[in-house]
């Protein structure tokens, strides 16, 4: 199958590598962390305040600021309208938190490798299953 940018006649830019909590994964360019977190198989990097639920990317349009991340030491950053950019430091909360997500093995590929991490509790003040329309399943059935 052709990716889809070959579908379109685009040429995209090499690939690069962000590092996300220390660890390298691959972009395309023009993804946001969000997407390169997902397509690298990574569902959850952050927990809710209440419950530690684990949370990753839930609307990806930035409403519902479950994909909240840190940037090149910008926090509360949302990982779905945030561009990855070549070299970006990009740190979840799991890695220095130790909240139950990371302790349930959130933050891990498909694969069970760790990835990225789960993430960090009450970082925006809107948690989902309150305001911001999550359910308490979180997006990833966890
Ligand atoms: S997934 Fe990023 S704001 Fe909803």
């Amino acid at each position: 199958m052709r990716p889809p940018y070959e579908l379109v006649g685009a040429r995209p830019d090499p690939a690069f590598e962000i590092s996300v909590d220390g660890r390298p994964v691959p972009v395309v360019p023009g993804q946001s962390v969000g997407a390169a977190l997902h397509a690298a198989g990574v569902r959850s990097w952050r927990s809710t305040r209440f419950g530690g639920r684990p949370r990753g990317l839930f609307c990806g349009i930035g409403v519902c600021f479950d994909c909240l991340v840190t940037v090149n030491d910008v926090p509360a950053l949302r990982a779905c309208v945030t561009e990855a950019r070549p070299g970006d430091r990009v740190r979840t909360s799991a890695a220095d938190s130790g909240t139950a997500a990371a302790r349930a093995g959130a933050g891990k590929d498909t694969a069970g490798k760790s990835v990225a991490g789960a993430g960090r509790p009450g970082a925006a003040g809107k948690e989902p299953g309150g305001e911001s329309g999550g359910d308490d399943e979180g997006v990833n059935g966890r």
